[in-house]
């Protein structure tokens, strides 16, 4: 069925009470032909996945919506999309929280949005060839009132810092969200984004740790450069470009 009817131009939504996994739903309809700015939104999930294989316990009550793009050409690499997708679930959240709260609202590099280091959201993002060109599945998951707890870190829900929201409010505030983004990423590539990233993001100037597919850097978390990859002044004073994988900081 329809979802919510004020969506930004170019984008549609359906809503089902409950799925496999939205993303899932998303892939399928990239399968069947449908065009680019489909919202599929769900009450709750029964098989929702997490990155790295892990499972997205998704219970009522919080949100769930995969958006699918079908582009014949990105704007960036594709290696950017999670972070413009993480900034515009960081303004959607900003515009539900009272000021008070926002300063403690950070993402973590390249993808999570957290508040005072426990994990609000997470984002989930996969290609599939179609006909068309390359679809694009961004699956977002964001706690509103329940946080299931997830590996590595502690996780917390809108709810849980005082603000509770329905699915329907949230996801308003975030395909507007989504939509300008994604739009400013289109017009200017990622550095038409990067300063706003980095004053939102968590860790810069610190020591951190990277933990990449076959390799591990300690360093300080120096800047981002024009693309979003993450540099990182080691120990010896040489500065290290990192294009993919998971940040760990020394406090939590
Ligand atoms: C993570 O591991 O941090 C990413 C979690 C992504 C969860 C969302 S919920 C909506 C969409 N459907 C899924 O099955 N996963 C994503």
């Amino acid at each position: 069925q329809p979802d919510i009817p004020a969506l930004p131009d170019g984008f549609r939504s359906l809503f089902f009470e409950t799925v496999t996994s939205t993303n899932e739903l998303a892939k399928e309809g990239a399968r069947a032909g449908e065009p680019t700015g489909l919202w599929v939104r769900a009450g709750r999930q029964e098989s929702g996945r997490g990155r790295q294989g892990r499972q997205w316990v998704s219970p009522p009550g919080n949100l769930y919506a995969s958006l699918l793009l079908v582009e014949p050409a990105l704007p960036g690499t594709i290696g950017q999309l999670p972070l413009v997708v993480a900034l515009a679930v960081h303004d959607a959240v900003s515009a539900i929280l009272p000021p008070m709260l926002r300063p403690a609202l950070e993402i973590k590099w390249p993808n999570d949005l957290l508040h005072d280091g426990a994990k609000l959201c997470g984002i989930l993002i996969e290609g599939e060839k179609v006909a068309a060109g390359q679809a694009i599945v961004i699956g977002i998951g964001l706690n509103l009132r329940h946080h299931p707890q997830t590996a590595g870190y502690p996780a917390t829900d809108l709810a849980a810092l005082g603000c509770p929201v329905t699915p329907e409010e949230m996801f308003a505030h975030l395909a507007r969200a989504m939509a300008r983004r994604l739009a400013e990423w289109r017009s200017g590539g990622f550095a038409a984004l990067r300063e706003a990233w980095i004053s939102r993001a968590r860790g810069l100037g610190l020591p951190i740790r990277v933990r990449m597919p076959r390799a591990e850097f300690e360093g300080v978390f120096e800047a981002l450069d024009s693309e979003g990859h993450l540099l990182l002044r080691l120990a010896d004073g040489r500065l290290e470009t990192v294009s993919a994988g998971d940040i760990f900081f020394a406090t939590g």
